[in-house]
């Protein structure tokens, strides 16, 4: 009943209607998704309750997670967060392509800066896993990168359950340039160098944090620190792609998020498409590069690495498609902007009768089987 009047509004202003309508408690909860029906769902550390999380950039300030897990999200992604707050690109910078089931957006990171978000992610009463997804300030020299992200990493760090390190939104000049292998390495090292200090001072200041998915055990005198992942473009080629999964898995990243959005414009219905400029392509138009880019880091990683499947997710089917593809954990932005409140509750429903009928007893069973 509501799309139609959100779709009359401008795509950011529906957007911030509808993070204020649930901030608002407009959005009702959602009866629980079939937990029982995909097995313990354990990644990198951390319990999942179901597979399906809400892709970065719905919720950039974390001011609505617990409202998202109450429509049946597993998890979220808060961010791009950035280590100073930025107002993003000028408007209008969000559009919807309705004849594709599309978005494209170049919002360009507008977000309240870490410190802020650090702050109201701490007062917030846990109902799901948070993940904290961070990028790089616009105006930053190109030298002075790895140190941005570093100071952001820092401010986030102790109220974040895993880390994505955003290395491939289209609409910060030169970000993607970071997933050449030796950008990505000194990033990585530096982030990873930080992990383990930070990590070992949380553990010494709250040995307890280990249990509530915070801080992971240490093995052998060595801390393994919060999960970190990368989150990776799906316009990269395949030995680009077998670099990166080189290189994170040399760095000791935890998983992959797979992917962004795509600056390509291919077989899209719209016409006149070039008239809303450049951005990033998410939806419908993305799910089949999304779901092969998926299978491709599963076979380089030799099924190591586990990969947050994310890319045109409108129906159950598609999320069985990118786990059988490879993915453990599962990510929507679009969809959820298209299917509306029930989405999650939906995907998840129809995902475990899916899995179900081609006999997995669990979601483990599953991934990767079409590989
Ligand atoms: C995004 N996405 C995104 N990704 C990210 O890592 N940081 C961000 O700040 C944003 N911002 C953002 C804004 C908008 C309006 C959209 C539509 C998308 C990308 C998003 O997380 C996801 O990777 C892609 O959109 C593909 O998934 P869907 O939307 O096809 O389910």
């Amino acid at each position: 009943m509501m799309r139609p009047v959100m779709f009359g509004l401008d795509a950011e202003r529906a957007h911030e209607t509808g993070i204020e309508a649930m901030r608002l408690g407009l959005a009702s909860p959602l009866a629980a998704p079939p937990t029982e029906s995909f097995g313990e769902i354990e990644r990198f550390g951390l319990k999942f309750a179901n597979p399906l999380g809400v892709a970065a950039g719905f919720d950039k300030n974390g001011v609505v997670v617990d409202r998202l897990a109450s429509l049946g999200f597993g998890f979220v992604e808060v961010g791009t967060v950035t280590y100073k707050p930025q107002p993003g690109n000028p408007k209008p910078r969000l559009f919807r392509l309705q004849d594709d089931e599309a978005l494209i957006n170049r919002l360009g990171f507008n977000n309240d800066g870490a410190a802020v978000i650090a702050e109201r992610l701490k007062k917030l009463d846990r109902r799901c896993i948070v993940g904290v997804n961070i990028g790089r300030n616009k105006d930053v020299l190109n030298e002075d990168t790895v140190a941005n992200y570093v100071k952001c990493f820092e401010t986030i760090f102790h109220v974040a359950d895993y880390i994505t390190i955003n290395v491939s939104s289209p609409n910060t000049p030169q970000l993607r340039d970071l997933q050449l292998p030796e950008n990505l390495s000194e990033l990585l090292r530096k982030l990873q160098e930080r992990n383990s200090v930070l990590s070992a001072v949380s553990d010494w200041l709250s040995p307890e944090s280990e249990s509530k998915g915070g801080v992971r055990r240490h093995v052998s005198g060595a801390y393994l620190g919060k999960p970190l992942l990368v989150k990776i473009s799906p316009d990269v080629t395949d030995s680009q792609l077998e670099q990166i999964v080189y290189t994170c898995t040399t760095c000791g990243i935890d998983g992959i998020v797979a992917t962004n959005t795509t600056i390509a414009r291919d077989g899209l219905a719209t016409k006149d498409v070039e008239r809303l400029g450049t951005g990033g392509l998410s939806g419908k138009p993305l799910t089949k590069r999304s779901t092969d880019v998926i299978s491709t880091v599963y076979r380089y990683s030799k099924d190591k690495l586990p990969i947050i499947g994310v890319g045109g997710i409108f129906t159950a089917e598609d999320a069985f498609e990118k786990i059988a593809a490879g993915a453990s954990l599962l990510q929507a932005y679009t969809g959820f902007v298209y299917g509306g409140p029930s989405f999650a509750h939906d995907i998840n429903t129809g995902l475990a009768a899916i899995l179900k009928e081609r006999g997995f007893r669990t979601i483990d069973e599953a991934v990767g089987s079409a590989n």
